[in-house]
C-alpha cells in the first residue's frame, strides 16, 4: 500500500483535508496516510512550526498532500510554506489553470499553466533592518534556479503537448536580477525548438491576462511574480476556491492548492475543498493511480455541473454537503 504524508495544516485546512480523505477513501483506494502536524500550533510543545519529523516524513514517503499553512504577517516565524519547499528543493511550482464546470466566469477556454521558480527571489526571506526607518529586502536570482526552472517549464510544455512558453519578468528595471532570469529562459528556448518562445513585462502581462487570457498558454515566472500571477490566473476560473497546485523537485513532490489557510471562514463549514481535491487528482495521477484520478474528477466534475458549489464559486452547499455529494456520484461510478 502507497504510504503518503499527509499535512493537515490550520486555519480551513483540516476542513479541506477531510473532505478529501473522505472522497479518496470512497473510491476504493487504499493509502496510508502518514499525518503530520506543522505550523502555529505544534509551535509550543515542539518549539518550531516545522519539526524536523515533517520533512523526514516527506524524505521517506516522496510525496505529500498538504493543506494550507497560516504565516504571520509582518511579524513572527519564517513561512512553513517556504521552508519546506527549500529544504526538499521543490524548486518547480506548477499551477495548471482551467475553466472547470457549472462554474460561470467572464472568460471561457481558459488554459494556463504558471510555472514558478520556488526556490529563491524575494522569498528567500533575506532581510536586513538597515536602521529604525529603513529596510530592505535583497532578490537573489542564480544561473542554476533559473535554467533549472526554465527546463522544467519548456519539458512540461513539451510532455503536456502544449505550444508555448512565455517568460513574464521585469528585466527593463531589475536588469541584472531578471535579466539572469530572461536569458536563461532565453538560452533554454534554444534547445526546444518545437516550442515557441515570448517575453512579456510582468506589468502587461497582468493587463494581457485580464483582458485577453487565452492568449496564454505556459507562463515561466520567477517566485514572487509567479506567487501574484497565479492569484490573478485563480481569479479568472473562479478563484481560489479551486486553484490546484504542485510542488516538484527531483526527488519529491508535495501537492496542495494555492490558497491560504483562509482564517476569515475556517471552522464554519465553507470552504471548497475543490482546490485541495483537484491537487490530490493531480497527485495521484502523479504515482501512477490514474483510473482513480479520473473517476474522481468525473465525479467532481458531475457535481459542479448540476449546479452543486459552495457559497465562493456562487453556491449554497456546505463543505461537508458538497463532499457527500461528490461521494454520492463516485460511487455510481466505481
Ligand atoms: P487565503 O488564500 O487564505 O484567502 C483569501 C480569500 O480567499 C479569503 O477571503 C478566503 O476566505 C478565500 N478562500 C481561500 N481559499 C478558499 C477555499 N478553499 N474556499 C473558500 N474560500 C476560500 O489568503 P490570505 O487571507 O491572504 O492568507 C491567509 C493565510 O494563509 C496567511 O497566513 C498566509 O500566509 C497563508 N497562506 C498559506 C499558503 C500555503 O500554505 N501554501 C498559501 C497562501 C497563503
Amino acid at each position: 500500500m502507497k504510504r503518503i504524508t499527509l499535512i493537515k495544516g490550520d486555519g480551513i485546512g483540516p476542513e479541506i483535508s477531510d473532505a478529501v480523505l473522505k472522497i479518496i477513501n470512497a473510491s476504493g483506494l487504499s493509502i496510508d496516510w502518514d499525518i503530520q502536524t506543522a505550523g502555529a500550533d505544534v509551535i509550543e510543545k515542539e518549539h518550531t512550526p516545522l519539526p524536523d519529523r515533517v520533512i523526514k516524513s516527506v524524505m521517506a514517503n516522496g510525496i505529500a498532500l498538504k493543506s494550507p499553512v497560516t504565516t504571520p504577517i509582518g511579524k513572527g516565524f519564517r513561512s512553513v510554506n517556504v521552508q519546506l519547499r527549500k529544504e526538499l528543493d521543490l524548486y518547480a511550482n506548477l499551477r495548471p489553470c482551467y475553466n472547470l464546470p457549472g462554474i460561470k466566469t467572464r472568460y471561457e477556454g481558459v488554459d494556463i499553466v504558471v510555472v514558478r521558480e520556488n526556490t529563491e527571489d524575494l522569498y528567500a526571506g533575506i532581510e536586513n533592518q538597515i536602521d529604525e526607518d529603513t529596510a530592505e529586502s535583497i532578490k537573489r536570482i542564480t544561473r542554476p534556479a533559473s535554467t533549472r526552472i526554465a527546463e522544467f517549464a519548456f519539458d512540461y510544455a513539451l510532455k503536456n503537448n502544449r505550444k508555448e512558453v512565455c517568460v513574464v519578468t521585469k528585466a527593463n528595471i531589475c536588469k541584472l536580477s531578471d535579466g539572469l532570469f530572461l536569458n536563461c529562459a532565453r538560452e533554454v528556448s534554444q534547445k526546444f525548438p518545437q516550442i515557441k518562445f515570448r517575453e512579456i513585462l510582468v506589468d502587461n502581462c497582468c493587463m494581457q491576462l485580464v483582458q485577453n487570457p487565452n492568449q496564454f498558454d505556459v507562463l515561466l515566472l520567477p517566485n514572487l511574480y509567479g506567487d501574484i500571477v497565479s492569484d490573478l490566473c485563480a481569479g479568472l476560473i473562479g478563484g481560489l476556491g479551486i486553484a490546484q497546485g504542485a510542488n516538484i523537485g527531483k526527488d519529491y513532490a508535495v501537492f496542495e492548492p494555492v490558497h491560504g489557510s483562509a482564517p476569515d471562514i475556517a471552522g464554519l463549514d465553507k470552504a471548497n475543498p475543490t482546490a485541495m481535491l483537484m491537487s490530490a487528482i493531480e497527485m495521484l495521477n502523479y504515482i501512477g493511480e490514474n483510473n482513480t484520478a479520473l473517476k474522481i474528477k468525473t465525479a467532481l466534475f458531475d457535481t459542479l455541473r448540476n449546479g452543486i458549489k459552495t457559497a465562493d464559486i456562487g453556491g449554497d452547499y456546505s463543505c461537508s454537503q458538497f463532499t457527500d455529494e461528490i461521494i454520492k456520484r463516485l460511487r455510481c461510478i466505481i
